[in-house]
């Protein structure tokens, strides 16, 4: 990654015009791992061309698996597919590796593979996936640094997962389809991101009960088809959009979004925050004068406020005109943004998981460096709110995720730019 990529960005005073939102980058990761369970040719449309799904089609490449990016089309080739050990050095550089894990042993039974990576917002363990796997009959080890899951006999099972993990529950998914017999996860996530999977995967031909609720029960199957999918708006980067609307004055349109229901928290928020939204068709009409009402909020399994939110949100508070308060409940470590946004002179501390941020006149100009993804997207939103010019360092995160914010917030009047 080049860390040495940066952003400048000048306080803007109105923002005015059309954003399309791309498409979703949890979504279709997890769907890009679970086409290793097919043979034949899939098609991923409103793919978006972002970092991430470029290491993904990497990983698939190790396997055999050919891909073709154009134009936000994915085109996946498996019918060619071998099994092969995924090393550490692509492994390492997005946490949605781990789902490789759950797609290689709905295939072929067996998965070596290296740590995931992905942003560091906490220790990120994996122990819930695990537990899952070994109760699917899978012997794990570690192997020189590799992660390596057997299994004789992948045998369908009825597990608890004891917190409702995205990423425990697509893993079990995938796995849970090359399975013999059933599969009921009780406790599952219901992020939109699993039901759009489940989606996905009865398109395939695996039949799934209980989608959209937390016990998922998976009839495996050997004989998988492919099947085109055309993949949703993220709903993060529209949040994004969102947040930042509300505290600067504005009148944007945001368009590709199909299904508001994956957004009504957000908007929910938004709307305290003092945001005027009105929608028609797929596009949301969104105004605000940039003066943001102070709030406590706190971020939890959705259909909760989403913690990758919580960054943003916080900047966009610094402009409210009262003390207020975030409180994240789902990762312990994902208060990065606060020293950088005190660079800015924003006054905010933390406190156990809350963080409270009080009342700022005005922040100022300065240099302040991404860690991960969201937070280096909340820099942006805060560099636009900040007097003068404010330089954003180590931006590579951001293009891990967001496929051009730079250019969205030119088009919409923002003075930004690479630098
Ligand atoms: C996914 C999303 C991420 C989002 C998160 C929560 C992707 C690529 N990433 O991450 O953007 O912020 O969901 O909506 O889709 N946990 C365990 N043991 C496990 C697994 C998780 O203790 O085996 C804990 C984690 O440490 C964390 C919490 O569960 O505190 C939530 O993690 P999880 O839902 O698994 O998030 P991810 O799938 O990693």
């Amino acid at each position: 990654m080049d860390f040495l990529k940066a952003i400048s960005v000048r306080e803007s005073s109105y923002l005015k015009g059309t954003i399309e939102i791309q498409g979703s980058k949890n979504t279709v990761l997890p769907i890009i791992a679970a086409t290793v369970l097919t043979d034949g040719i899939s098609v991923i449309h409103n793919c978006p061309d972002i970092k991430d799904v470029e290491v993904m089609c990497e990983l698939l490449q190790c396997l055999n698996i050919k891909t073709c990016y154009k134009d936000h089309v994915l085109s996946i080739d498996t019918r060619k597919a071998q099994y092969a050990m995924l090393p550490y050095e692509l492994t390492g550089k997005l946490r949605s590796s781990v789902l490789m894990l759950g797609a290689m042993l709905g295939r072929w039974g067996r998965a070596e593979i290296g740590m995931p990576g992905g942003c560091t917002i906490g220790t990120r363990p994996i122990d819930i996936h695990l537990e899952g796997f070994s109760r699917m009959n899978v012997d794990i080890c570690m192997k020189d640094h590799l992660l390596c899951c057997d299994s004789f006999y992948l045998q369908g099972c009825d597990f608890h997962l004891r917190y409702p993990s995205v990423g425990a529950t697509e893993n079990l998914l995938l796995a849970a389809c090359g399975a013999k017999g059933r599969t009921i996860l009780r406790g599952a996530a219901k992020e939109p991101e699993i039901i759009e999977l489940c989606n996905y995967l009865q398109s395939i031909g695996v039949l799934i009960d209980g989608i959209g609720s937390d016990v998922l029960v998976i009839k495996g199957t050997k004989y998988l088809c492919c099947a085109d999918y055309i993949n949703v708006y993220d709903r993060i980067v529209a949040g994004t959009y969102l947040l930042m609307a509300a505290a600067i004055p504005s009148e944007l349109l945001l368009t590709g979004i199909d299904d508001i229901h994956y957004i009504k928290n957000i908007l929910k928020v938004c709307a305290q925050l003092g945001l005027n939204v009105i929608r028609f068709d797929r596009c949301l009409h969104v105004w605000s004068n940039g003066i943001v009402a102070p709030g406590k909020f706190a971020t939890g399994i959705y259909p909760e406020f989403p913690t990758d939110l919580m960054p943003v949100l916080i900047s966009v508070l610094l402009r409210a005109g009262g003390d207020s308060q975030v409180t994240e409940t789902v990762f312990e470590n994902r208060f990065s943004v606060v020293d950088e946004l005190k660079k800015l002179d924003g006054k905010l501390y933390v406190k156990g998981n809350t963080v409270f941020i009080e009342k700022t006149d005005q922040l100022c100009g300065h240099t302040v460096k991404a860690t991960d993804l969201r937070q280096g997207a909340a820099l942006i939103v805060a560099g636009l709110m900040a007097f003068g010019y404010t330089t954003i360092t180590d931006t590579s995160y951001i293009d891990r995720g967001y496929e051009d914010i730079v250019g969205d917030l030119n088009r919409v009047g923002a003075e930004i730019t690479y630098i």
